[in-house]
């Protein structure tokens, strides 16, 4: 396995991006994140950390991929939210933006639930393999097309522990 990424370096990155975000909204607005499970949950708990806003948060859990490396085009709803977003600041906090099916759907569903804003937070982008045109207003690393895992990302549930990401070889 090849490393792409190094834990200090998506440390640091990280860490960035919660400046970044925190420098966007109003100091005394809470921000509602929303993880989508499972792949977003290192990432997830690791921005909630280097954020000192408001914040709460929420899981979705939706399923794009069977066990292979291809993506199917077809996403399912696996676990709603807990709780509302009406009102709400909202932001996606998803490991990868691959051909853009998962986000567009799920921007789509949470749209319609009247958040006050809602924007997207990504770890890695491979712009490359984008079938339609969403938008991700925070993007930790943009990637070559290749298959990656660690940090949250799987093959067939396996690596999501690696505290790294590197690339699967064929
Ligand atoms: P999209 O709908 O094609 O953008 O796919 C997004 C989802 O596919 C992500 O949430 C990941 O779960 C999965 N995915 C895409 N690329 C990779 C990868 O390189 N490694 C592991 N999972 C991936
Ligand atoms: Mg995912």
């Amino acid at each position: 396995m090849n490393i792409l990424l190094d834990a200090e370096t998506i440390q640091a990155r990280v860490k960035a991006l919660a400046g970044e975000i925190e420098r966007d909204y109003p100091a005394d607005d809470e921000i509602h994140l929303v993880g989508v499970l499972k792949g977003g949950f290192i990432f997830m708990s690791d921005l909630v950390r280097a954020m000192s806003h408001r914040v709460s948060l929420d899981f979705i859990a939706v399923s794009s991929y069977a066990k292979s490396t291809k993506s199917s085009g077809e996403v399912r709803m696996l676990k709603d939210l807990d709780s509302g977003l009406q009102g709400r600041h909202v932001i996606i906090v998803e490991d990868i933006v691959d051909t853009g099916l998962t986000l567009t759907y799920l921007q789509e569903i949470l749209k319609a639930r009247s958040p006050k804003t809602l924007r997207t937070a990504c770890l890695l982008s491979k712009p490359s393999r984008r079938q339609v045109d969403v938008a991700v207003e925070y993007i930790g690393f943009t990637i070559e097309d290749r298959f990656v895992v660690g940090y949250g990302l799987d093959y067939a549930e396996k690596y999501r522990n690696l505290p790294y990401i590197a690339v699967l070889n064929e």
